[in-house]
């Protein structure tokens, strides 16, 4: 804003009333980038917040289908739905795993709307009986990730969608599944896709979970 701010007061006098309103439209829509990134952030920075409760992780993928059935129907992209039954319960703010999902779902879709058909986007969820741990896997048959930045995804800021990402999601992500005790890793393939596993631990694991007996 304040680049777009200098360049207006050294070209003010040359502008037309178009040019100077073009101007003004571009610092309106800067403000609004910076609007939504010290949104985000401020969403990130209140973990103390976190309403958790006994949760159903199979009932959060279901809301997470229901925000996103406009976007997969608009782009042609197939859903499949692979729900374990029998999965424990997890103790979790159900609301930010719900912002997690729709992130990771959104950037899936957004690589696949690229495509010209054929998109599918895969959403599983198991029970690691190992480690005790939900897993939630989200995946895509998008263009991939370059091995070079599978390292950066989940770094703030870090996007390659230009002025149109903050780079922000897959970072608020991050946090949050950490937040909660688990992990989140993301397997890519160039030309093939992309796959997002997150693992919460059972209600059962956290030792938090108020109804049950450990
Ligand atoms: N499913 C995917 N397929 C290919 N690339 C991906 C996928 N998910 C994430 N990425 C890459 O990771 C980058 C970071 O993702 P992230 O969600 O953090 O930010 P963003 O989508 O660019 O912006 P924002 O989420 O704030 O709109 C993306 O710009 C993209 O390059
Ligand atoms: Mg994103």
């Amino acid at each position: 804003i304040s680049m777009i701010a200098q360049t207006y007061a050294e070209v003010y006098d040359q502008l037309s009333k178009e040019e100077r309103l073009e101007f003004m439209a571009q610092v309106e829509e800067q403000g609004e980038r910076l609007r939504v990134i010290i949104k985000n952030l401020l969403d990130f920075s209140r973990p103390k917040e976190l309403q958790l409760a006994e949760t159903e992780v199979n009932v959060i993928i279901q809301k997470t289908i229901e925000l996103i059935q406009n976007m997969l129907e608009v782009s042609n992209i197939k859903l499949i739905l692979e729900l374990a039954e029998d999965l424990p319960t997890v103790y979790v703010d159900e609301h930010q795993i719900l912002q997690v999902l729709i992130n990771i779902t959104t950037n899936a879709i957004q690589v696949m709307t690229d495509m010209d058909s054929g998109g599918e986007l895969r959403l599983r969820s198991r029970y690691l009986a190992d480690s005790d741990d939900v897993e939630i896997e989200i995946s895509d048959n998008g263009k991939g990730i370059a091995p070079e930045f599978l390292d950066h995804i989940f770094d703030p800021f870090f996007t390659t969608k230009g002025d149109s990402g903050t780079g922000l999601g897959l970072w608020v992500s991050y946090g949050i599944i950490k937040n909660h005790g688990g992990m989140i890793r993301v397997e890519s393939s160039v030309g093939a896709g992309t796959a997002f596993f997150i693992t919460l631990p059972s209600c059962k694991k956290s030792k938090r979970c108020p109804d049950v007996s450990v």
